[in-house]
């Protein structure tokens, strides 16, 4: 008997279970036909866990993640007036996702940028911009930044409410971001943007000062620097310029979802979240309560974050490749989902199951012939 991995499944709420349903496919078709074996784990987390639970990361699902070889997570959180409900510390961006990055150290947050020139239809961006397609690898510093920065409210001397929050590193969480950076900058075209606004903040002054140490280490990768704000307009602008992308948490959270934006929908943007001894793997967008249960989501980041760990996880590179492969051939050959308007007349709208049906389909084909 080969490989077995052990996943901890946290489906999340709102349209995180439909799309994980189809996610978890994957594995059933891969076990069929390779000699490895997956045993998946369902665990409460978000909204729905907090329910039932009292919490929404409770102690029986921190277990089995720190059981687990891998993590896959759904979107969490409900519409605005559910989540009045649930007490602010325990609402699920605060009281799940956030602890479950700390939890496992996650610091390097990958989220590919990924159009192919077949599916460019998708995109907002004329052709005459987006060329052979779009293809970027965003980098996010996801454990520490304005995001786990001290936090305080008060009143002020002055009598006047006011609130404080802290962007902190140290220069050891700069260098291994950066360093996963290079990294993958060296595995691709050797060109590293590094994005910043070192024109306003000391932090991204400090920033740079460690970039320049660390890129001693990388002589054959080019780097370049991009403040922020321009870099939002670069990607729409001319987003071929763009290979990989390495910057601060709060600044890689909106670029991320411009990065989406440009594609066509966040239902194209999967991610993995990874840390020194565990990784998960969670689409970058919501939960969509407005289409929960409506069999209308478009699984492709959820699918996307299950070829992600196959690759980064589990060195199962082929397969990840196919999956890969698999879901692109059906959005080539005339497939959509609601969320990307094509403004193609002959663009077939297709379910969340039959996007997957066909996915799947693709996928034993590939799978069997090699
Ligand atoms: C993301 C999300 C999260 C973030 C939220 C849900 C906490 O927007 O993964 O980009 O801000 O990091
Ligand atoms: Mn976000």
């Amino acid at each position: 008997m080969g490989n077995t991995y052990k996943i901890a499944i946290l489906a999340g709420d709102a349209i995180g279970p439909e799309i994980m349903a189809q996610a978890i496919r994957v594995f059933d078709i891969l076990a069929k036909h390779r000699d490895l074996a997956f045993e998946l784990i369902d665990a409460p987390f978000g909204a729905g866990a907090y329910f039932e639970y009292g919490k929404a990361f409770p102690e029986q699902t921190k277990a089995i993640c720190d059981d687990a070889d891998a993590i896959l997570k759904g979107p969490v959180g409900l519409s605005h007036e559910e989540s009045k409900k649930i007490p602010v510390e325990e609402q699920p961006e605060r009281g799940a996702i956030l602890p479950l990055r700390a939890r496992y150290n996650t610091f390097a947050n990958f989220r590919p940028i990924f159009l192919s020139k077949d599916m460019a239809h998708f995109s907002p961006l004329k052709p005459e911009i987006i060329k052979e397609g779009i293809d970027i690898l965003l980098i996010r510093e996801l454990v520490g930044g304005l995001y786990f920065g001290e936090k305080e409210q008060g009143v002020n001397e002055a009598g006047l409410r006011y609130v404080k929050e802290v962007l902190e590193y140290d220069e050891d969480q700069i260098r291994q971001v950066l360093e996963v950076g290079f990294e993958q900058a060296r595995q691709r075209k050797k060109v590293l943007h590094n994005i910043h606004k070192s024109n306003v903040l000391m932090s991204s002054v400090f920033w740079n000062e460690v970039l320049d140490e660390v890129s001693q280490d990388y002589p054959d990768v080019e780097v370049k620097h991009l403040l922020v704000d321009a870099a939002a307009t670069a990607l729409c602008l001319n987003p071929g310029q763009f290979d990989v992308m390495v910057m601060e948490n709060m600044f890689g959270d909106i670029l991320s979802d411009q990065g989406g934006g440009i594609l066509g929908s966040l239902g194209l943007m999967p991610s993995a979240c990874i840390g020194p001894d565990k990784a998960y793997y969670e689409p970058s967008h919501g939960s969509a309560p407005d289409i929960a249960g409506m069999n209308i989501a478009n699984p492709y980041s959820m699918i996307g974050s299950v070829a992600m760990m196959l690759d980064m996880s589990f060195g199962l590179k082929a397969e990840s490749e196919a999956v890969w492969l698999a879901m692109k051939s059906v959005f080539e050959t005339g497939y959509s989902t609601s969320d990307l308007s094509s403004g193609e007349s002959d663009t077939k709208i297709v379910s969340t199951i039959e996007f997957a049906d066909l996915v799947m389909d693709e996928l034993a084909k590939l799978i069997a012939a090699t």
